[in-house]
């Protein structure tokens, strides 16, 4: 007995130092951690029950034959993020590169499964070759059965990428298929073909961190969702953020009781908005002024800046908070702003997460750029994904809500629970300047007659009152009462029930 308990230690041994000392010295070289000291600070101390440590590849061409390493560049299994369950697998790029076999494909998906049968979140850290390329199709198949259960996993219990190294070809789409990816700046990258293709194709030269570096994804393409400094900040990052999100579709986001109270107003909110509707001032602000101890956990907060979306805390229940930012483009809605916007509130609504927007918005972004890109089918999206929303949905105007992006914005009319605004809110068709010179177009010549009209549109229109006598508008309220009303809502709405008609899926607008 004793020398098969031993003959274990050394199977386990070989197993953990994966690709030889060699590789994993070069993987500390380029400042990234390995596979395994990853997941050891990812998880809490302890928790980590590992899984498959001795399944091999079975190829045997090319000469890989006689070259098999137990695990097969890949650590699966689960653990404990404070205290709650999470599935995690991460690729060891010191084996064959992290590249994916049919035996590494089957040890995700074997996680992936097990992870939707108990309903706990998957994180996958991805730091590979991409497929294969000894194995041919059979790793082509293996990333297809990864893919079908990213599918199948999407809305059913939370899925996360951190992209640690390099991540080509078709590796790129099981992460695309999460709900949140992030990247460490400098030592990782994504795309569909890399640099040398690109030059033979199109006969651009451009390095791999411009074609696929998290600078770009979080600030260009807009694919992942946050860029950290290296290994160990991504992943105590990644630690934060699990707190705001539940285990599954079933369950809600763990609540943190905090000692901000929740009836706790802030006279600075009055002075906010600045008397003149035309000058600017940051959201974020009037965010983190009321969120539980004043912390916000932005995401992409680099990529459509037009808008700013989130995690926050309100009495201690996460939140989701979609807030147009004036600051930037005036707070238009244009084509970025609202795919990223709609996919944010799609991820609250599948997981239970109430949403919270305030709004400050004088409309769609005009102009031939955005008409050509689909702002239509793209701005369709953030009004499709508030439309099915049936999570808790507290809006409170700021200030400006005009036209098409009034309705978007969770108004009253796309089942908002509790619809507020401030008292200086402008709810209307268009501002006042561009509505008179519609609707006089007679008095254009007579600029006297003209600030006439303009001043009385202001004076019927550019309030909140309209409205709230419609009853579009629950209350005006004061600025500095905005998180006591917000958190007495979510309180209102703790047991809220709505459901959608059966369907076997809605065609939202893509
Ligand atoms: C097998 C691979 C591999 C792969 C790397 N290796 N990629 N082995 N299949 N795809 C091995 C290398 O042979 C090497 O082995 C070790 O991993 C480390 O690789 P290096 O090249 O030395 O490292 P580095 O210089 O850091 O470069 C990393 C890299 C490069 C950028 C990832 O290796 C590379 O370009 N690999 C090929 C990427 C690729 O084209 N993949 C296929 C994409 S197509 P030794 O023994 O020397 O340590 C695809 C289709 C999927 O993924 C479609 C699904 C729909």
């Amino acid at each position: 007995m004793h020398d098969i308990i031993e003959q274990l230690e050394m199977k386990r041994a070989a197993a953990r130092l994966g690709g030889g000392q060699k590789r994993i010295d070069s993987q500390h070289a380029k400042g990234k951690l390995t596979a395994r000291e990853r997941l050891e600070l990812l998880l809490d101390d302890g928790t980590f029950e590992e899984w498959d440590m001795f399944v091999e590849h079975r190829c045997s061409e090319f000469g890989m034959a006689g070259k098999t390493i137990p695990g097969d560049g890949v650590v699966t299994g689960y653990g404990m993020i404070n205290g709650r369950l999470v599935f995690v697998f991460s690729q060891d790029f010191t084996v064959f590169g992290g590249a994916l076999s049919e035996a590494h494909a089957e040890k995700i998906c074997k996680i992936m499964d097990q992870a939707m049968k108990v309903g706990a979140p998957v994180i996958g850290l991805n730091d590979s070759g991409g497929a294969r390329i000894q194995e041919g199709v059979a790793s082509l198949g293996g990333y297809a059965e990864v893919f079908q259960r990213n599918v199948m996993a999407s809305g059913v219990v939370p899925q996360i990428s951190l992209i640690m190294g390099p991540c080509a070809g078709g590796a790129v789409y099981s992460p695309a298929m999460t709900d949140f990816i992030f990247m460490v700046k400098d030592s990782s990258y994504m795309f569909v073909t890399g640099p040398e293709v690109v030059k033979t194709v199109t006969h651009e030269e451009v390095t791999a961190e411009e074609l696929g570096g998290a600078i770009t994804h979080t600030t260009k393409s807009g694919v992942a969702d946050l860029a950290f400094d290296n290994d160990v900040e991504a992943i105590l990052m990644l630690r934060r953020f699990f707190n705001y999100i539940p285990l599954n579709n079933r369950e809600r986001a763990p609540v943190r009781p905090s000692g901000d109270p929740a009836e706790r107003i802030d006279e600075s909110l009055d002075t906010l908005v600045p008397d003149n509707p035309n000058k600017p001032y940051d959201m974020k602000e009037l965010i983190t002024k009321v969120v539980d101890d004043r912390e916000f956990f932005e995401i992409q907060p680099d990529n459509a800046k037009n808008i700013v979306v989130g995690f926050g805390r309100m009495n201690g229940e996460a939140v989701g908070i979609v807030a147009n930012n004036p600051l930037v483009l005036a707070g238009c809605l244009d084509i970025k702003s609202s795919i990223k916007a709609a996919r944010f509130v799609r991820f609250c609504d599948a997981f239970n997460i109430p949403v919270v927007t305030f709004v400050d918005v004088p409309g769609f972004m005009p102009g031939t750029s955005q008409e050509y890109g689909g702002i239509i089918k793209h701005g369709a999206k953030l009004l499709y994904a508030y439309a099915e929303c049936t999570v808790p949905k507290i809006t409170v105007i700021t200030r400006k809500a005009y036209g098409g992006a009034y309705d978007v914005m969770s108004s009253k009319h796309l089942r908002g629970d509790v619809n507020f605004a401030w008292p200086n809110a402008e709810i209307a068709v268009m501002g006042a300047k561009g509505a008179v010179e519609i609707i006089f177009r007679e008095d254009k010549a007579d600029p006297a007659k003209l600030a006439a009209r303009e001043a009385e549109y202001k004076q019927r229109f550019a309030n909140p009152f309209v409205a709230g006598a419609r009853g579009y508008i629950d209350d005006v309220i004061q600025p500095h009462e905005t998180r006591k009303r917000i958190c007495r809502s979510l309180a209102m709405l703790k047991d809220k029930k709505l459901e959608n008609p059966w369907r076997k899926h809605g065609n939202i607008p893509l």
